[in-house]
């Protein structure tokens, strides 16, 4: 931990994992973060046309968007390399070239800033986007992180400090909107539109199944995405946003009363909400509603620190860096790397 009264440091945070390029500076006095600035340069018109993320594509838009993007977060923040303490960057997991161009920028910049290198993984620092905002933190947590690849139920003593609960058996609970947007020709990526036509339907017109699976805290949303292919198919006339709505509801519901269960559990006095999923309206609504019901903090970062950003891999990496040190600068990116 910083000395109480020192000069927060100033994080660099690069995030290139999948198709979004984003950097971030971010102030760390040893307890809370303060976010001075965040740029997220998006590729989705570049990848909608082909219905999800192209590697080859993404890792050249992330060539051309890199230096602007740094530049841009570091001219918001007012700084430049020689004010910055570290540089964090996303290894792992994700597409091995996409994440390439951010652990070699990363490098670069901290080679010639002689400034120490921090890699950090991209699902710790979803964990870490609620806490940015959080003014006082208590343990223990339960943590859903609900992202395109990963539905992982957390149960978190502190930062660096988690055990698994459950997880998705099949689909991530983002790629589950995903795919009934592919299908109802809804476009790429499908959370969002699911979200905004969600507003417009009836949660109730469909009867559609939830995969409780027992007592199990693990998920499974591949029966649900079945049933409504094969609802919309038996029925070509019904209205895409009861569709939306039926389907949004029963994702909501499974992921609310999984999470209830396990902070009943662990004996958790906060429920936080992370990843991409995390920004979607219904189940921040739900989420905060059954907090309060339970008499748990709930914690929910911004929508824009919700889906991929650069300002949770500097507070991950912030954290990171104090309590591992700092990186060889031989570092390689693993896209396969795990949160356990
Ligand atoms: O965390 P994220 O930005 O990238 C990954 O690390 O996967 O999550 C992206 C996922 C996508 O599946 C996207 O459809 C979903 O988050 N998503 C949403 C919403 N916004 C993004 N899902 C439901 N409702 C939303 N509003
Ligand atoms: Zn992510």
């Amino acid at each position: 931990m910083s000395a109480p009264g020192a000069r927060p440091r100033l994080v660099l945070g690069i995030e290139t994992s999948c198709d979004e390029t984003a950097a971030a500076v971010v102030a760390y006095d040893g307890e809370r973060y303060r976010v001075l600035s965040s740029v997220v340069s998006s590729q989705i018109d570049l990848h909608a046309r082909f219905g999800g993320v192209v590697p080859e594509v993404a890792s050249r838009a992330h060539l051309e968007a890199i230096v602007p993007v740094v530049q841009a977060a570091l001219t918001r923040a007012g700084c430049g390399g020689a004010d910055v303490d570290a540089i964090a960057v996303t290894r792992g997991p994700g597409l091995i070239g996409a994440l390439l161009v951010g652990v070699s920028a990363a490098k670069g910049l901290a080679l010639v800033w002689g400034k120490p290198l921090v890699g950090v993984n991209h699902l710790e620092a979803h964990l870490f986007a609620p806490l940015l905002e959080a003014p006082d933190l208590r343990y223990p947590l339960v943590v859903l992180l609900v992202s395109g690849g990963h539905t992982l139920l957390v149960a978190m003593q502190g930062p660096g400090r988690y055990r698994m609960l459950g997880q998705t058996l099949d689909d991530a609970a983002g790629e589950a909107f995903d795919k009934v947007a592919r299908f109802l020709g809804l476009g790429y990526p499908g959370g969002p539109v699911v979200d905004r036509l969600s507003a417009e339907g009836d949660p109730k017109a469909i009867a559609l199944p939830r995969a409780l699976r027992g007592d199990s805290l693990d998920f499974s949303f591949s029966g649900l995405k079945t049933a409504v292919i094969n609802h919309v198919r038996a029925h070509p006339d019904v209205a895409t946003a009861d569709v939306c709505a039926s389907f949004q509801e029963a994702v909501v519901d499974v992921l609310v009363r999984k999470s209830r269960r396990a902070a009943r559990e662990v004996g958790a006095v906060g429920l936080s909400l992370a990843g991409g999923v995390a920004a979607n309206s219904r189940l921040r609504q739900r989420w905060r509603e059954a907090s309060a019901e339970d008499g748990l903090t709930a914690l929910l970062a911004e929508r824009e620190n919700c889906t991929d950003n650069a300002a949770m891999i500097a507070a991950a990496g912030a954290w990171r860096l104090e309590h591992d040190g700092a990186a060889d600068l031989d570092m390689g990116a693993d896209p396969g790397l795990g949160l356990f």
